[in-house]
């Protein structure tokens, strides 16, 4: 088969970032930049982020271009993320890849930003391929899907309020560790006590069954609650500074136990031993490991490394290349739309009983 040079362009939220995709598998050049102006405020604020992308994407798609060796007309496709995501940095990828692809007369591929999530493994490990249980957890998303085939995806089970980074995110900041909060909860754990604090354990109940839509799916606000109550009571007790590290160790066992146990019961009823983990929290060294000794001996786990976990223009260049193939072109009026609906996504089919 004709291999095919695709530009990918990612702006959801506060990464710009650029890929030259020689497909399937081979990419050319990369380059993602993050706006670490977001630091300041404790989270992304979407305006900055939009000016920011605007300031830079011009730059950062020449020297991708640049890296790749490539010229502008050597270029096949151009693959966007149209959303979800923030409404004005989707707006800064998108206007610009409809110039480029209409200037150059070559089509547009719009992608969702998720399913960009669900390709990234493969760029590296080329058997992470369906049919696969798949858990994808990022700033925005918690989803548990069945991926019979690319394209194909039965929804088992999603966050009910908070996605698993956010409440990464909000328990750093009522710890005060700092924006983005997975990597500093992750850090601080390593010299924390993960049983000091018993806290709630979301939907985990054992007596679920199957058809309880509780059985799959995620709630993350009340263990952020509760680890906001114990911070209060510590901080009474002028003892906060001392626990803060055994406070992240709790939380992020008891997030990571959630998310491990709800895959799990996936890989049972699909009797499907492949997993995969994408998205941002996927970077999660815990998360990693525990299900990997989960799935252990006879499944297998795929992710990224934390380059292609995060958000990237390579895995939308990826997606891009399989919805080129299926014909998925983009109209003259494509818009962004910061709550797109995943794909290809079907809702669990209900027992008839
Ligand atoms: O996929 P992503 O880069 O952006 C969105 O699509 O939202 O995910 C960002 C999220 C943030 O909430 C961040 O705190 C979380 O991923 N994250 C982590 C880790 N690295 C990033 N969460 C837990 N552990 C990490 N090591
Ligand atoms: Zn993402």
């Amino acid at each position: 088969m004709k291999s095919n040079l695709i530009l990918g362009i990612e702006t959801s939220c506060d990464e710009t970032s650029a890929a030259v995709l020689e497909t399937p598998y081979r990419l050319r050049g990369h380059v993602v930049s993050s706006q670490d102006e977001h630091s300041l405020y404790g989270g992304v604020v979407p305006e900055i982020a939009a000016r920011a992308h605007l300031r830079s994407i011009d730059a950062i798609v020449q020297k991708t271009l640049k890296d790749a060796k490539c010229d502008l007309n050597e270029i096949d496709a151009i693959g966007v993320t149209v959303g979800p995501g923030l409404i004005g940095a989707l707006l800064v990828g998108v206007s610009w890849a409809k110039g480029f692809a209409f200037g150059l007369g070559k089509p547009l591929v719009p992608v969702h930003h998720m399913e960009g999530h669900l390709f990234a493994p493969s760029l590296e490990d080329h058997d992470a391929q369906p049919p696969f249980v798949a858990l994808l957890v990022s700033g925005g998303h918690t989803l548990l899907l069945y991926t019979s085939k690319w394209g194909e995806y039965e929804l088992l089970g999603q966050t009910r309020d908070d996605a698993a980074g956010e409440a990464f995110d909000k328990v750093s900041k009522l710890l005060g560790l700092g924006y983005p909060g997975g990597p500093m909860i992750e850090q601080q754990s390593v010299q924390g006590c993960d049983r000091r604090y018993n806290f709630p354990r979301p939907m985990l109940k054992t007596n679920q069954n199957l058809w309880d839509s509780e059985y799959y799916d995620f709630s993350f606000s009340g263990l952020k609650t509760a680890v906001a109550r114990k911070v209060e009571e510590l901080d009474r007790m002028g003892v906060l500074e001392q626990r803060i590290s055994d406070v992240a160790a709790s939380f992020q066992a008891t997030a990571v136990e959630v998310l491990c146990e709800k895959t799990m019961r996936a890989v049972e009823e699909k009797q499907c031993f492949r997993v995969l983990l994408g998205g941002g929290v996927s970077a999660n060294s815990r998360l990693k490991k525990e299900l990997a000794k989960k799935l252990s001996p006879e499944g297998v786990l795929y992710y990224s490394s934390p380059r292609l976990s995060a958000d990237n223009a390579a895995m939308i260049a990826c997606a891009a290349a399989f919805r080129l193939q299926e014909g998925d072109i983009a109209r003259p009026d494509l818009s962004a739309d910061p709550n797109l609906p995943f794909p290809g996504l079907k809702e669990r089919l209900a027992r008839v009983s």
